[in-house]
């Protein structure tokens, strides 16, 4: 499919473009990114045109001031509107939504944001305070301008769709929030808008994090310890001055501590990492099974 999606910069044009298929029935879906698109972007736009059927699939693309703290990397943020419009093009996009700072916040930073409550101070939460709080104001913004039936977030942010999902649940919002698995390069570095600052040798080291995944998720049926134990192991093979580790955590699957007690059955739990490869931040995680007891 290459036909050109409807562009909107502006609220009203958003809301035109929507309302006529909306009048007619149409369900419509919302694909949020900031832009800079990739494969990982391009499997969320496969599984919105999928799950819509004739309904209407809109992506936004706004870099989010609100969500980049002092010194991150707000201003390098790789912004190339043309490829992006082409992918969306070809993926059957119908509408794009790319506002500017001021259509979003036309009153300034706003003073009214939402709470991601403490789900969004660990973890991520943790190393770039106000993240959460940033990205579910804009979300939640999106969602009142776009009012998709569902929306769709890549697995590769997990948090980010756990706190989504919850900001729905919690504020009775009706989206249905979907989430999509994790694109990765055939050596299993997980897709992002942020490998593009690796050089060439951090590219190749970057791909410890997911190798610790992997070893975690191997490990798993032996317990928490032990998952842990074996992908602080194969992390450590990368020397602390090339890979600053944030965290690696193995939570619940809605991002909840897990006993350390090996489980008597199988249980599902999520292993989350996050670190510096060079000066780039880079996250990944992966769905484990712990236990049950042999
Ligand atoms: O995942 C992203 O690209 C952003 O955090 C999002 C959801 C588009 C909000 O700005």
């Amino acid at each position: 499919m290459t036909s050109a999606p409807f562009l909107a910069s502006t609220r009203e044009e958003l809301h035109r473009a929507l309302e006529d298929r909306r009048g007619e029935g149409h369900p419509v879906g919302l694909v949020p990114t900031m832009g800079a698109l990739h494969d990982g972007h391009r499997a969320l736009f496969r599984a919105a045109r999928t799950r819509l059927d004739s309904g209407a699939v809109v992506a936004s693309i706004f870099v989010n001031p609100l969500q980049f703290a002092a010194g991150e990397d707000l201003a390098r943020y790789p912004r190339t509107l043309d490829a992006d419009l082409e992918m969306c093009a070809h993926e059957g996009v119908d509408v794009v939504f790319a506002p500017g700072v001021d259509e979003m916040y036309p009153g300034g930073e706003p003073e009214v944001t939402v709470d991601p409550g403490p789900l969004g101070s660990v973890l991520e939460g943790e190393v770039r305070p106000g993240h959460f709080r940033g990205v579910l104001t804009v979300v939640a913004k999106l969602f009142a301008l776009a009012r998709p039936d569902l929306a769709f977030f890549g697995e590769k942010d997990y948090q980010q769709l756990v706190l989504v999902r919850r900001m729905s649940r919690d504020l009775c919002l009706g989206v249905d929030v979907l989430g999509v698995p994790t694109v990765r390069e055939a050596d299993g570095l997980a897709l992002s808008s942020r490998n593009r600052y690796l050089d060439p040798e951090d590219r190749q080291r970057a791909t410890v994090l997911s190798r610790a995944l992997h070893a975690a998720q191997k490990r798993a049926v032996h317990g928490l310890p032990a998952a842990r134990w074996e992908a602080m192991r194969v992390l450590d093979e990368v020397p602390e001055a090339e890979l600053t580790l944030d965290y690696l955590a193995i939570r619940t699957p809605e991002l909840a501590e897990v006993g350390e007690r090996h489980p008597a059955t199988a249980t599902e739990a999520r292993v989350l990492v996050a670190g510096r490869v060079g000066g780039t931040r880079l996250i990944d995680n992966v769905p484990i099974t712990l236990g049950p007891v042999a």
